[in-house]
């Protein structure tokens, strides 16, 4: 005998940006026996205005660091969620940038087999990016990201309001996770004086178009097994290995990105993927961004080991996402060790 199960797996979620009225009107859909927030310290004040309008009654404010992201936050938050009797019909809003929504994306899922819960990213780089799509994950002492799994927030709340406190190279880290989606689609236009200037009504509305094309990805490829959503990693690859060989400490991710954006148009350029006149024109749309320089001592074998331990990476090989031109990307592509170096050596005679 032999039957076949259609099961859908993920929940729909719905993106709200800027109005309290419809975050409301949408979490009351849910019918929620209550609702609590689990939020950045460095947000509480800004938080408020939410809070009030949605009658939040619980809530915890943590002093977020990537640490937090941990076995032992993960056990605390499970803990508060007990004690706040929380059931299958709560509603948890998780407001804070790309380590609260990991965390808490994790806790709402493994709780009861699965609480709702509302993202409500505070950062630019988790407005464009983990805010939506699921994946969540807590690091342990040996690797990041190693423990999670995907679960979809019911709603996404996106504010402007939240940019204002941002430090200058948060909103850096935010425009180089921007950056990336112009590669991946011609739809979606940055200009990197908008970032500088700080223009808050145009970082908004850019914002919105690339969280739109990322849930258009998403809502194909819901647990991320089909390959939609491996476009989304272009520059991806060299900048986990440079957040990973710098201890996380010298780059914010989308500072990393840019860098990896770098050395993806390279690989691209030398395999000829890339034209080398379209290379130059990418290459200097890039140059305005000023970002932590890559340490000199850093050397290519040790980036090319971590990269054999990306995600992407199959049996040890490197598979890049790569770019014939802008909209055209062409998905994991193996990258051999000789060609990882090259480009590495270009990349530090470039920047
Ligand atoms: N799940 C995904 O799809 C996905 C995608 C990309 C990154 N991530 C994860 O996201 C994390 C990085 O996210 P992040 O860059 O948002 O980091 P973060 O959450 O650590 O926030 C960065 C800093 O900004 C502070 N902060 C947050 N909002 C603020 C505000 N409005 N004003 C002032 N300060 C504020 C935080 O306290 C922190 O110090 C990493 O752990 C990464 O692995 C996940
Ligand atoms: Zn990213």
């Amino acid at each position: 005998m032999k039957n076949k199960y259609i099961i859908k797996t993920q929940s729909e979620c719905i993106l709200v940006q800027d109005d309290l009225l419809i975050l409301k009107k949408q979490i009351e859909l849910l019918k929620p026996s209550q609702i609590v927030l689990v939020c950045d310290k460095k947000v509480q004040n800004i938080v408020r205005s939410i809070t009030r309008s949605l009658q939040v009654r619980k809530s915890i404010f943590l002093n977020i660091q990537e640490s937090s992201k941990s076995i032992n936050m993960w056990m605390q938050l499970q803990k508060q969620f007990y004690k706040w009797n929380l059931d299958r019909k709560s509603v948890v809003l998780a407001v804070g940038g790309g380590v609260v929504g990991d965390l808490v994306g994790f806790v709402c899922h493994t709780y009861m087999r699965g609480v709702s819960w509302v993202s409500i990213p505070t950062t630019l780089l988790s407005q464009l990016d983990s805010g939506v799509g699921g994946k969540n994950a807590i690091n342990t002492n040996y690797s990041k990201n190693i423990i999670g799994t995907v679960y979809q927030p019911r709603i996404c709340y996106l504010s402007a309001d939240f940019f204002k406190t941002l430090p200058e190279r948060e909103i850096t880290s935010g425009l180089g996770e921007a950056l990336k989606y112009t590669y991946l689609t011609n739809r979606i236009r940055v200009n990197v004086s908008d970032f500088k200037a700080r223009n808050y009504k145009k970082i908004s509305k850019m914002t919105s178009e690339c969280l739109n094309y990322k849930m258009s990805l998403v809502c194909r490829d819901p647990l991320d097994i089909l390959g939609v959503r491996q476009k989304l990693n272009f520059g991806h690859t060299f900048a986990h290995s440079l957040e990973t060989a710098t201890n996380f400490r010298k780059f914010r991710h989308g500072e990393a990105v840019i860098h990896g954006i770098r050395f993806a148009l390279i690989v691209s350029k030398n395999k000829g993927l890339l034209k080398d006149s379209l290379y130059e024109t990418y290459r200097s749309n890039l140059m305005d961004v000023e970002l932590p320089r890559i340490p000199r001592s850093l050397s290519g074998e040790e980036l090319y080991r971590l990269a054999q331990k990306d995600k992407k990476s199959i049996s040890g090989e490197i598979k890049m996402v790569l770019l014939e031109k802008k909209g055209k990307i062409r998905n994991s592509i193996s990258v051999t060790k000789e060609e990882f170096l090259t480009a590495y050596e270009q990349l530090k005679l470039h920047y």
